[in-house]
């Protein structure tokens, strides 16, 4: 099936927040961020943009009827700075006008004066000075420190990883307006409704059953929208609720860039050690995570850093400590693999480390290092139906990797000004929410009379083709054409209590709680049936839109089926819920079961590095994936494709820049460099390994969101490779992202 949502989105009719028609005497909000990263605000003076024509109210935390706080996890963030501000755009006041040029003038007549304090921008001086997020946590397996002494190589090194700006397509955004009864409603650009409202209700000292929060679709997310949509949803819902009016804010994409926190860069030291014949014994690491300047998700993220901070590989002693730095730069978040990847990328670099000092090839590391069937994952968890070994020896095979090597020698040894490299990047993805509660689901069915379907589940629609999986779920329960079901709007009044469309679980958890919905529907049908046809239900089934008896076709089609029960007065209702099983985890003892299941994978990537300007090309990305049995190939393709290539980006080319005062310099596209379609590799081939997928996943098709993205990481050791290929000098260092810029310097250094 393709995407239901295709068409419109390549026509423009598809509908975002800035798309809603507004209601006459719509206000245009802006908000006022703070000048300085850190400091104490002496004095703040709105006199002159108050008196500005159009403006109809300025906003700060005394407005706050309820509590002046977003924070989710921990909370320690204010909606709007109180005394003191702590990164470059904290929102310090809302200012709501009859335009939003009228709205934007008065930001800039705000007058603020602020004591400054130091900035810290660095996780590992923030860590020397004490400045944790939260505590520090270790997961172990084994004991490393007597390991050691049992190692025949031990190598160690540092490794830096940088952000990554979402740069979704839509900004952040949100409209809200009054409603009957001193009710609110809300459409927001969230990936998370409930969040949103309820923390509307804790800024407005209102019951959640007076916030309604809809959310049609946004314009990706990639956990950018997790939880940082929740301010300006506040903030819109604030100035609306005291004014008693509509109001709208729509961020533009600089200040979107400025004010919004992004993927954690991490800073890493790693030691590891191997036997003669390659096998990793042992592995310590600490990671520094840069956490900005409140905790937003960083504590959920630093947990899946260190879930997966041995990737696909299993290492019988480890030590692995992460620190959840406080920085004066906006707060970091959810951002497409959430911390696994930072994670990743340091083991990674400790095997290439490995295998550069050895003078072997790293992937005769990798293969020898694979996780098998009944390991024990660093935090408890058993390892089953373990598709590692399997994926790298089917891209092996399939694409012929030794001969790829050769070919990559061959060219290498012909060419002076081109050289090209190659890496294989295997994957382990663990997949449910690590934070065990936020693994459940509802879906709302309701078969109308005519024999349509709507559905309204907690899914968020962001890109990713959830909606267009949940019509396969009904239609195959069903069996009914795609075609009669429509995907409601995402909506907090219809389903209640959702946990945001994240953790690449938004299929998984709401399909099955709509899977639980339609059966129970389906149920009642088919007693309609077994009456009709004066049979019992064991007999009855509806196949193609049509009542099937005894395995024959009869002439009663879904329609007349529908309208028999409702004329029956069977409830033509339902809601269903669906709560992962088995999965649990003890954070006390860092064990447990936290994933339903992993998702695997293997690709091998080559580039063509031109050494006389220091650009590349990714000519080949060649992948293994393990879909399990993937329900949508169209969608899930395109999530490999997608997740590929933004983890090139962020491996090679997207470099954020602070200035020592904590400004961010690359707040534009024409300083921060994102992939385009020329830096798309010129051929991407993706194989699905065949397996009949784990029962825990949607009708067996494993979540695809996320676990792409980390296929990038291969792209900077191919390109490292390439580099050494040239300059024999150059000593081999990990320091993502890899640009152009950096490539040539390492291509000439002594
Ligand atoms: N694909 C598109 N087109 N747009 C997005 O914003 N977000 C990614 C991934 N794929 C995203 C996307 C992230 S971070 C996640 S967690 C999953 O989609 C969320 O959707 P799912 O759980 O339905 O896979
Ligand atoms: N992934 C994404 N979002 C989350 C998670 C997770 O594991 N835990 C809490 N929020
Ligand atoms: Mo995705 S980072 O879990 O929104």
């Amino acid at each position: 099936m393709k995407n239901i949502d295709s068409k419109n989105h390549v026509t423009g009719k598809s509908v975002y927040v800035d798309d809603i028609p507004v209601q006459t005497g719509t206000l245009y909000g802006a908000v006022f961020g703070s000048p300085k990263a850190h400091g104490k605000i002496i004095n703040i003076d709105f006199s002159e943009a108050e008196s500005l024509e159009g403006v109809e109210g300025i906003f700060s935390y005394k407005d706050i009827q309820g509590r002046n706080q977003i924070g989710g996890i921990i909370e320690d963030e204010p909606l709007f700075a109180e005394n003191e501000v702590h990164f470059i755009g904290q929102p310090v006041a809302f200012v709501v006008a009859k335009n939003e040029i009228a709205a934007r003038k008065a930001i800039k007549r705000i007058k603020i004066d602020i004591e400054e304090f130091e900035v810290i921008t660095d996780p590992r001086v923030a860590q020397e000075k004490g400045q944790l997020l939260t505590p520090p946590r270790t997961f172990k397996m084994g004991n490393v420190d007597d390991e050691w002494a049992k190692c025949d190589y031990i190598f160690e090194g540092k490794v830096e990883s940088g952000g990554q700006e979402h740069l979704y397509i839509e900004t952040q955004g949100s409209y809200a307006y009054p409603t009957d009864n001193g009710s609110i409603k809300i459409h927001s650009s969230t990936q998370g409704a409930t969040l949103v409202q309820k923390i509307a209700a804790r800024i407005l000292d209102l019951p959640m059953h007076r916030i309604e929060v809809d959310v049609t679709r946004i314009g990706g997310g990639f956990g950018g929208k997790e939880d940082q949509a929740t301010p300006y949803a506040c903030m819109a819902a604030l100035a609306s609720y005291i004014l008693q009016k509509p109001v709208k804010i729509s961020l533009h994409r600089l200040d979107d860039m400025q004010m919004t926190g992004k993927r954690h860069p991490y800073s890493s030291d790693f030691k590891i050690g191997l036997s003669k014949d390659y096998k990793i014994l042992a592995y310590q690491a600490s990671l520094y995570q840069n956490g900005g300047a409140a905790n937003d998700l960083s504590p959920a993220i630093i947990g899946r850093t260190l879930f997966h901070s041995t990737n696909a590989y299993f290492i019988p002693n480890t030590e692995v400590t992460a620190y959840s730095c406080k920085t004066n730069l906006p707060p970091n978040t959810a951002f497409r693999g959430f911390g696994a990847p930072q994670g990743m990328f340091v083991i990674e670099s400790a095997i290439a480390k490995a295998a550069s000092e050895l003078n072997i090839s790293k992937r005769t590391i990798q293969e020898r290092n694979f996780i098998q069937e009944n390991d024990t994952f660093q935090y408890g968890q058993i390892a089953e139906n373990v598709n590692i070994g399997h994926c790298y020896q089917t891209a092996k095979k399939t694409y012929h990797i030794d001969k790829i090597e050769k070919d990559i020698e061959e060219f290498n040894s012909k060419n002076t000004n081109y050289k090209k490299g190659m890496a294989i990047m295997p994957i382990c993805f663990g997949i449910s929410f690590t934070k065990t509660p936020m693994n459940q689901a509802r879906a709302l069915v309701h078969i109308y009379q005519d024999g349509s379907v709507g559905i309204s589940t907690g899914a968020v629609e962001m890109g990713q083709g959830v909606n267009t999986k949940l019509i396969q779920v009904a239609a195959s329960v069903f069996s009914i054409n795609t075609n009669r079901i429509k995907i409601e709007s995402t909506n907090t009044t219809r389903v209640a209590n959702t946990s945001p469309t994240a953790a690449s679980s938004g299929a998984d958890l709401n399909g099955n709680a709509l899977r639980i919905a339609c059966n129970s529907l389906l149920e009642r049908l088919v007693k309609t049936a077994a009456k009709i046809l004066s049979c019992d239900v064991s007999e009855v089934r509806i196949e193609n839109e049509t009542l099937v008896h005894k395995n024959k076709k009869t002439d009663i089609l879904w329609e007349q089926l529908v309208k028999t029960a409702f004329l029956d007065r069977i409830s033509l209702t339902e809601n269903g819920h669906y709560a992962t099983p088995i999965i649990h985890f003890d954070k006390t003892k860092e064990k447990g079961h936290p994933f339903a299941y992993h998702v695997y994978g293997t690709a091998i990537i080559t580039v063509t590095l031109d050494c006389i300007r220091g650009i590349y090309e990714f000519d080949d990305v060649k992948i293994v994936h393990d879909f399990g049995n993937s329900m949508n190939t169209i969608i899930d393709n395109g999530q490999v494709e997608g997740g590929l290539v933004q983890g090139i980006g962020w491996m090679t080319m997207e470099e954020l820049a602070f200035a020592e005062d904590g400004r961010l310099l690359s707040n534009s596209l024409s300083t921060y460099k994102v992939p385009d379609i020329y830096s798309v590799p010129k051929n991407i081939d993706i194989t699905a390994l065949k397996t009949k997928g784990p029962e825990l996943a949607l009708l067996r098709s494993k979540a695809i969101g996320e676990p792409p993205l980390m296929y990038g990481i291969g792209a900077y050791f191919a390109l490292a490779k390439s580099i050494s290929a040239f300059n024999s000098n150059y000593k081999l260092d990990f320091d993502a992202p890899l640009t152009p810029e950096k490539v040539l310097m390492r291509l000439y250094g002594k």
